[in-house]
C-alpha cells in the first residue's frame, strides 16, 4: 500500500534530510570535517592546536561548576574556595582540574604558537589566522590574569596590585586608568566584583568566538604542513589536493590517540602535583590576602615570567612597563617582519635556524629569570636575555632576507614507516 505523505510531515529521507532541508548540517560536516583536505605528512607539532580546544572546554565546564559555590565577595572569597576544596562533592577535582587547565592552557598554546614559527605558518596566505591567534593569546592572558585575583589569596592580591599600578607609570592619564581598572583607590572588593565579571562572562566569550573566527580563516585557506608547501596547488582530476587527506577520519584518528594522552598527563598532575611545587599554585596563595603584609618575593605564575623579567630589567617604570607590552605585541608583526622566500625551517638556512634557537633560550631564561628575586647578577642576565629576544624580532627583516634557503620541494615529503 502506497504511503501517502502529507506536506507538513516528515519528507523521505529520514531525520538528516528533514534537518539538511532547514539547516545545512551535512554541507557544513563535508565542507569542514570529511571533505576538509588538509596535508597527510602532518607531525606531532599539529596536535596542539586540537589540545587548546580540549583545554578551552575543560576550562568553561569545570567553570561553570566552581561558579556554583565561589563566592565574589573580598570576605568570603578565599573561604568560599576552601569550601570548594573540602566540603563541595568533588570540589578538590574540579578546583584542581581548573587550576592545573589554566597552566595546560599556556603549555599548548605556548607549544602551538612555536610550531607556527617552525614552518612559517604565519606567512602568506596566514596571516589573519595568525593575527586571530595573537588576539585570542592577549585575552587568554587577561582571563588567567582576572582568574588569579579571585581565589582572593595574597599572591592574587600582591600580584594584581604589581600589575595594575604599572598603568600609573603612563604619563598624564596613567592614575585615573588604574581607577578604572580598580574601580577603587585600592585593590577591593570592587575590583575583585569586576574581576569576577571579566573572567566568567566577557572573557571566555571573547575567546570562544575569537576561537571560531580563527577556524573559519584557516578553513577558508587550508593549513600550511611541516614543509611548507601549498598542497592546494597539486589537484587530482577529482580535485582534491595530492598531497591531502580528509580530515576525518585521517586526521581525528590521530588527534584522539593526542588527546589520550595528553589527558593521562593532564590526570597525573591533578592528581599527584596539583600545585607542581609552587609553579602552577604559588605557595603564597594558600594564605588569605592580607592588604597590611606584602610577601617577601612577587612574582606571577610562571607563563607570565618571561615578560616579568622584562619588566623588571629595565630601571625605569614606564619604559620597564612599554617595554613589557612590547615583548606582548611584537609577535603580531611576524608576518611581515619574517622576509625569507621559504615557510618551513626545513628548506631555511642556519642563519634563521640560530636566530630561532636564541630566541627560544631567551625566553626560556626570562621565564626562569621572573622567578628569581630582582638582584645583581639576575637582572644583568634578564638584560641580556631582552635584547636577544628583541633583536629576534627586530633584525628579523634583515637576517631572513640573506639567510640562504635551501629548493623546496614540489610535493611534501612523507614517509609512512
Ligand atoms: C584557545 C586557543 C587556540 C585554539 C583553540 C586554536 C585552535 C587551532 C586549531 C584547531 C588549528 C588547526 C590545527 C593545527 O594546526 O594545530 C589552529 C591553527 C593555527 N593556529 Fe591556533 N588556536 C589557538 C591559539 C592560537 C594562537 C595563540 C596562535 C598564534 C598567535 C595561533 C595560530 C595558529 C596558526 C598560525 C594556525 C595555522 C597553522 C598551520 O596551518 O600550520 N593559534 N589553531
Amino acid at each position: 500500500m502506497a504511503r501517502i505523505e502529507s506536506e507538513v510531515g516528515t519528507p523521505k529521507g529520514g531525520l538528516l534530510k528533514w534537518i539538511d532541508d532547514r539547516f545545512p548540517l551535512s554541507s557544513t560536516m563535508r565542507q569542514h570535517v570529511t571533505e576538509y583536505y588538509a596535508s597527510k605528512n602532518f607531525n606531532i607539532w599539529y596536535v596542539f592546536g586540537v589540545l587548546a580546544m580540549v583545554v578551552l572546554v575543560i576550562q568553561l565546564v569545570t567553570g561553570i561548576f566552581l561558579t556554583m559555590n565561589y563566592k565574589p565577595d573580598a570576605s568570603e572569597a578565599f573561604a568560599s574556595v576552601e569550601y570548594i576544596m573540602r566540603d563541595v562533592e568533588w570540589g578538590w577535582l574540579i578546583r584542581y582540574m581548573h587550576s592545573t587547565g589554566a597552566s595546560f592552557f599556556f603549555i599548548v598554546v605556548y607549544l602551538h604558537m612555536f610550531r607556527a614559527m617552525l614552518y612559517g605558518s604565519y606567512k602568506k596566505p596566514r596571516e589573519l589566522i595568525w593575527i586571530i591567534g595573537m588576539l585570542i593569546f592577549l585575552v587568554l592572558m587577561a582571563e588567567a590574569f582576572a582568574g588569579y585575583l579571585l581565589p582572593w589569596g595574597q599572591m592574587s592580591y600582591w600580584g594584581a596590585q604589581v600589575i595594575i599600578s604599572l598603568f600609573g607609570a603612563i604619563p598624564f592619564v596613567g592614575d585615573a586608568i588604574v581607577e578604572i581598572i580598580r574601580g577603587d583607590y585600592s585593590i577591593s572588593d570592587i575590583t575583585l566584583n569586576r574581576f569576577f565579571a571579566l573572567h566568567v562572562i566577557a572573557l571566555p566569550l571573547a575567546l570562544i568566538g575569537l576561537v571560531f573566527v580563527h577556524i573559519v580563516a584557516l578553513h577558508e585557506v587550508g593549513s600550511n604542513n611541516p614543509d611548507g608547501i601549498e598542497i592546494k596547488e597539486k589537484k587530482g582530476p577529482d580535485g582534491v589536493p595530492l598531497d591531502g587527506v580528509a580530515f576525518h577520519p585521517y586526521h581525528t584518528s590521530k588527534d584522539l590517540v593526542a588527546i589520550i594522552v595528553f589527558l593521562m598527563i593532564f590526570s597525573f598532575v591533578v592528581f599527584f602535583a596539583p600545585d607542581m611545587g609552587g609553579y602552577f599554585l604559588e605557595h603564597a596563595n594558600f594564605e588569605p590576602a592580607n592588604t597590611m603584609a606584602t610577601p617577601e618575593h612577587i612574582a606571577p605564575v610562571w607563563y607570565f615570567t618571561p615578560y616579568y623579567a622584562i619588566l623588571r630589567a629595565v630601571p625605569d617604570k614606564l619604559w620597564g612597563a612599554i617595554l613589557m607590552g612590547a615583548a606582548v605585541m611584537l609577535p603580531f608583526f611576524l608576518p611581515w617582519l619574517d622576509r625569507s622566500r621559504v615557510r618551513s625551517i626545513r628548506y631555511r638556512g642556519w642563519i634563521y635556524k640560530s636566530a630561532l634557537a636564541l630566541f627560544v633560550l631567551s625566553f626560556l631564561m626570562l621565564g626562569w629569570l621572573g622567578l628569581q628575586p630582582a638582584e645583581d647578577v639576575y637582572v644583568t642576565l634578564a638584560r641580556i636575555f631582552s635584547v636577544i629576544y628583541f633583536g629576534f624580532f627586530l633584525l628579523m627583516p634583515y637576517y631572513s632576507s640573506i639567510d640562504k634557503t635551501k629548493p623546496v620541494p614540489d610535493r611534501v615529503v612523507y614517509n609512512a614507516d
